[in-house]
């Protein structure tokens, strides 16, 4: 085969692709309850968009863009995850004008990132993500948590675990970092060029590096947490009570810092618990991100959001051997007997699908028999037999896949006849 998949991407072939098509129904529905509404965006931007908003010391904007020059000479990005895009549209399309606030939006859609793909860890994976933009009330940091823990619980995963965090505002953020600063300089050469490079710009990348977490100063080094003012304190405080008020559970890690440069105050990841789930135990991550949309040239306004792969959602239902209700089969399989019928059978076809009932028919010349096994692989709840008996009497025969009964059925009856033996 001289042409293969790109790695770490995937064909999705149509077994699996009824399962997107499921969760993402199941997400689409979800939004409307909590109303949020879908936003679309370019898979690609100016690369500029992510370095400012994903934050230039981040691995993502360092190591794992895809970047390209465009014909026009003009530097663009596959974008490696959706809030950049979503607050550019937003600041772009002035949202913040819009009458309803805050503004509420969703995802779908593949994002692209240059990572060693692995089990959970694609190149191209699609979000579902999340994005309120216009309101700073700790309520709607539980409202985005609860979004995510309901979609994850209402498609049946267990033993999920929430934990969150707290990255405190500016001025806490500033008297952590300075702290940070003071606690690796003594030792900074020994640790890798990149973590160099972050500590006077970024200090607090430091704390998530994948070459240097097993450092000894990473075990002491200074706690977001202990660095929070009495505003940050508060808010965290009131974003726990509602979870509490919600029934949402929650463990607080001191050292969740998120991969990209735009969070403060609320963190969170929902992991999943248990073994037999692989190396990547993060099934989706967000948080609150208050100075994005000025950062990226809007009012100041406040967000807050989070971002699931479908992959790693997959990947949890089948570990823990869920299956969702997909609907199966074909309502009728039409079998025809003879060239009379064969003729007959497109009308027919075009007809009982306009009705809204999935149909479908041989276009091999199978004989009848080649037809019935057609018929029973793809679940057809009915088969539809037309000779040229039934085509004299403007009738068909309708036989019942699960119990064998036949009956002859006039053309005009099908419909409701096919339509009492889906209800059954
Ligand atoms: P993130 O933590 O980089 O956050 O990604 C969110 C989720 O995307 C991860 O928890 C994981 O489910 C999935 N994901 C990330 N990289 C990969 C990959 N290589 N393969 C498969 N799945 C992956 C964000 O992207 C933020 N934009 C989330 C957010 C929205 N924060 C505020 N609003």
């Amino acid at each position: 085969m001289k042409y293969k998949l790109p790695r770490g991407t995937q064909d999705i072939l149509p077994e699996e692709s009824r399962k997107w098509q499921y969760i993402e129904a199941k997400a689409h529905d979800l939004c409307q309850r909590y109303n949020y509404k879908e936003i679309r965006t370019p898979i690609f931007e100016q690369t500029d968009l992510f370095a400012r908003g994903v934050g230039d010391t981040t691995d993502i904007v360092q190591k794992e863009m895809y970047t390209f020059d465009d014909r026009g000479g003009r530097s663009l990005t596959l974008r490696p995850e959706g809030t950049a895009s979503t607050v550019r549209s937003f600041v772009e399309n002035k949202m913040h004008g819009w009458a309803d606030q805050p503004t509420k939006l969703y995802y779908i859609g593949p994002m692209f990132r240059y990572e060693r793909p692995q089990s959970g860890r694609m190149r191209q994976f699609v979000q579902f993500g999340v994005e309120a933009m216009g309101s700073a009330d700790p309520a709607i940091d539980a409202e985005v948590i609860g979004l995510a823990m309901d979609f994850y619980s209402e498609l049946g995963l267990k033993n999920l675990k929430l934990i969150i965090n707290s990255l405190g505002d500016k001025e806490s953020r500033r008297n952590h970092k300075e702290a940070l600063i003071n606690h690796f300089k003594p030792r900074i050469n020994e640790f890798c060029k990149d973590c160099q490079t972050r500590l006077e710009k970024n200090p607090l990348r430091i704390l998530d590096c994948k070459v240097d977490r097993n450092h000894e100063l990473m075990l002491d080094a200074p706690a977001i947490l202990e660095y929070l003012n009495e505003d940050s304190v508060t808010y965290f405080e009131q974003v726990k009570t509602f979870l509490k008020d919600m029934n949402i559970s929650y463990e607080v890690d001191a050292s969740l810092v998120r991969g990209l440069d735009y969070y403060n105050n609320t963190a969170f990841e929902i992991m999943i618990d248990g073994d037999g789930f692989g190396a990547i135990t993060t099934l989706s991550g967000g948080g609150r991100y208050n100075g994005l949309v000025e950062e990226i040239g809007g009012p100041a306004t406040p967000g807050i959001g989070f971002a699931l792969s479908i992959e790693r959602l997959l990947m949890a239902l089948e570990t823990q051997g869920i299956e969702l209700p997909l609907e199966d089969g074909l309502d009728a399989y039409l079998v025809t007997m003879g060239d009379k019928a064969k003729t007959a059978a497109p009308k027919l076809l075009h007809q009982l699908r306009h009705e809204g009932l999935k149909v479908d028919a041989d276009y091999l010349a199978k004989k009848v028999k080649g037809q019935m096994k057609a018929a029973d692989r793809q679940q057809a709840k009915v088969v539809l037999i037309i000779g040229d008996e039934e085509l004299a009497t403007n009738s068909v025969m309708l036989k019942s896949m699960a119990t064998g009964e036949q009956e002859l059925v006039s053309i005009t009856d099908i419909t409701d006849k096919i339509k009492n033996y889906k209800s059954e």
